[in-house]
């Protein structure tokens, strides 16, 4: 099969467009919350198209991030920046630069991690301190393939403890893969139900990047089109609660956890982080804030039910259109003292 044949196989199902596999229920939640035709428009627009990608700088690896960007741009890749992460670029989308990025010297090296823009956020907002001791403990519940695992490590400047944890044993060996490309030293991978991790309140900062339905990575991932089934969400929600909950249990007085998914169905997150608060009186919801990020339509409301005004200002949810990027929400919560 031919590589043009191979890419439509992958964007149409039995030569069915993408557009017309986009059920019912699919356009009538997101207009619910998008509010207008026009809105919506934009948002199915956006999803249909395939999405640029981005990657980081690995500082352990290089010195001189800027002269790096410069080696790949003269490679014929045009780059920007990601304003919300420091040494990330997204690449022009084209096809061939595409594949060539997983391709470069420079990924093979591990100075260059290949990874999206949106799930960048999560590590930005956990305020590593600049400093650390090597008592300094951190916690990635949900850590495979590690993407998240290694701008925490790169953050930590390979200071500290970082545990990466991963249920599924398959996904390990990835892991393992990328985080010895990386180079850091102080990451202990660990192989658990993230809901079930045994200990007591030892970690500084806990990234909890729950599992999740996925219909934020629709441009990266368009068989999520045909696979939506919001019935599943309750479901979905009760295990990225039990997740975070955990977290939270495992996390210092003071202590800062992020709770992410790469979805953008209220009832995975606004909805979740609100059942979340409710439960737990010493969680304190900060303002999650990001340089340059785009933030249009934020949710106040899901059919009949409102999400309460400090979730919608304070949690960052991401829509596709507003900065080119797949769907993203994250949150950060503060243990407090
Ligand atoms: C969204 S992905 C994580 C992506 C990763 N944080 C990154 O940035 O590269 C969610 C991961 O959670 C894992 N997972 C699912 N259920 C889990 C559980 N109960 N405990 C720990 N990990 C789980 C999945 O196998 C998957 O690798």
């Amino acid at each position: 099969m031919g590589k043009k044949q191979k890419q439509q196989r992958k964007n149409n199902d039995m030569g069915i467009p993408l557009k017309e596999q986009i059920k019912p229920i699919f356009k009538e939640r997101f207009l619910q919350m998008l509010g207008s035709e026009q809105e919506y428009q934009k948002f199915e627009d956006c999803i249909l198209t395939p999405q640029r990608k981005s990657f980081r700088i690995n500082s352990l690896r290089v010195e001189e991030p800027k002269q790096l960007a410069q080696q790949i741009k003269d490679k014929g890749i045009k780059i920007s920046e990601v304003p919300w992460c420091k040494n990330a670029y997204f690449t022009e989308y084209d096809k061939e630069a595409r594949s060539d990025l997983g391709n470069l010297y420079e990924h093979f090296t591990g100075r260059i991690y290949v990874q999206e823009a949106t799930s960048m956020s999560p590590p930005e907002l956990l305020e590593i301190p600049e400093s650390i001791d090597n008592n300094f403990k951190v916690l990635d519940m949900c850590s495979s393939p590690g993407s998240k695992t290694t701008q925490i490590a790169d953050l930590m400047k390979g200071e500290g403890i970082l545990v990466a944890n991963e249920l599924d044993f398959k996904r390990l060996g990835p892991l393992k893969i990328n985080l010895e490309r990386a180079g850091y030293t102080n990451i202990v991978i660990t192989n658990q139900d993230a809901s079930r991790i045994q200990g007591e309140e030892i970690f500084d900062r806990i990234c909890c990047d729950a599992p999740c339905s996925g219909s934020g990575v629709i441009r990266k991932s368009p068989k999520t089109i045909k696979t939506y089934n919001p019935k599943k969400l309750h479901q979905i929600q009760n295990l990225q609660i039990s997740i975070l909950q955990r977290g939270f249990e495992l996390l210092k007085k003071g202590g800062i956890i992020t709770y992410s998914t790469c979805s953008i169905d209220p009832e995975e997150n606004e909805l979740c982080v609100k059942r979340f608060l409710e439960e737990n009186p010493t969680a304190i919801l900060e303002q999650a804030t990001l340089p340059g990020l785009i933030l249009n339509n934020k949710l106040t409301k899901f059919y009949n039910t409102e999400i309460p005004k400090e979730i919608t200002e304070k949690t960052i949810r991401i829509w596709p259109q507003d900065n080119d990027t797949n769907g993203f929400y994250v949150a950060k919560i503060r243990k407090s003292e």
